[in-house]
């Protein structure tokens, strides 16, 4: 049995299960996991260092998989932007179907993406962000509630009510991200409105994710509690894992701190240490509060053939209520 969606419709997938995009962790071998079981994996175009090595690096998810899979672009406010309309083309030129947009408003890239026959998922953290998104003409919409990993935005709506306050809203398809690892998730995701869900955290303890063992076994050990909410005063939250480096983060800023005084801190590059040495104290890493609810190291078809039975199984126990 599968669960069919107007998502899984839209992007021609067989599951409603979606891989967000990762920096560092969304690497070809991952998405063509993802996409070998029929769900969706977002490759993030950031993560190949040209446009150039991006159509290679697309080159290597299809030598693993026929199956389709999407880019994603996480446009932030740089001073030094990446030639985002340069991976862009490439993107298109190289036959993708579905792109995930975050960061700020697609709008510029839509003639591109969607002439190209391009389906543009957009991500974002407010109900009012997903309806602009919507009325600018994006396929369909992923919202992310404070639950996430990465950057839940600065209103603190958790899915709970995020999800439902869109449902009654939109009326493009959108999935649910944010606090999703399991298929109680799912159907919850699906009972609240979404068409689908998103996932971060509980694609990074699979074993295809290329990263540590240590960082894996760090995530199954912590809780729901084992986050930081670092950048608040600088309206730039972002959810990261509690360690000693986020907590330092977190003291400093809260104590007037500017941001040159935590740069050296949350540098990029001591992320990466993280997540290629296993010194979890290396630096600041990512991943949500899903961290509660992820006990295991699965490989991703494991991963997502349990969260489908186990959504079809809490579906059957809901029906099953019904006097
Ligand atoms: C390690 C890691 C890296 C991430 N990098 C990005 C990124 O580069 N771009 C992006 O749009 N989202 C990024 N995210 C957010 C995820 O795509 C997704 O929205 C989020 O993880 C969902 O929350 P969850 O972790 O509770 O499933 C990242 C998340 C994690 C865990």
């Amino acid at each position: 049995m599968t669960i069919s969606t107007a998502f899984t419709d839209l992007f021609g997938v067989t599951h409603p299960i979606v891989c967000g995009g990762m920096t560092r962790v969304g690497t070809p071998g991952l998405i063509a996991a993802v996409a070998e079981t029929g769900a969706l994996g977002f490759m993030p175009a950031h993560n190949s260092p040209s446009p150039e090595a991006l159509v290679k690096d697309i080159g290597r998810v299809r030598d693993l998989t026929d199956q389709p899979f999407g880019v994603n672009f996480t446009i932030l406010p740089s001073r030094n932007p990446p030639p985002w309309e340069e991976y862009m083309r490439a993107t298109v030129d190289s036959g993708i179907t579905a792109v995930e947009t975050a960061g700020q408003n697609p709008e510029p890239y839509l003639p591109l993406f969607q002439g190209g026959g391009v389906k543009v998922l957009h991500k974002c953290t407010s109900v009012r962000h997903a309806l602009k998104a919507e009325r600018i003409g994006v396929d369909a919409v992923s919202i992310d509630g404070f639950e996430a990993a990465g950057h839940p935005g600065e209103d603190d709506v958790p899915g709970l009510v995020l999800i439902p306050a869109l449902a009654d809203k939109i009326a493009i398809p959108f999935i649910a991200s944010g606090g999703f690892a399991d298929g109680r998730g799912l159907a919850a995701a699906l009972a609240l409105g979404a068409t689908g869900i998103s996932m971060g955290t509980r694609f990074m303890c699979t074993v295809e994710a290329p990263i540590h063992e240590n960082v894996k076994a760090g995530i199954v050990a912590n809780d729901e509690r084992s986050t930081n909410l670092i950048f608040r005063q600088l309206r730039n939250t972002g959810r990261y894992v509690k360690n000693g480096v986020t907590d330092e983060i977190v003291r400093v800023l809260g104590e007037g701190g500017t941001f040159e005084d935590v740069a050296h801190l949350a540098a990029g590059e001591r992320g990466a240490i993280v997540l290629e040495t296993g010194d979890l104290e290396a630096g600041v890493w990512c991943a949500g509060q899903t961290q509660g609810l992820i006990w295991d190291v699965p490989t991703v078809a494991e991963l997502v053939t349990r969260i489908v039975a186990d959504a079809e199984a809490a579906i059957d126990r809901l029906v099953g209520l019904r006097g």
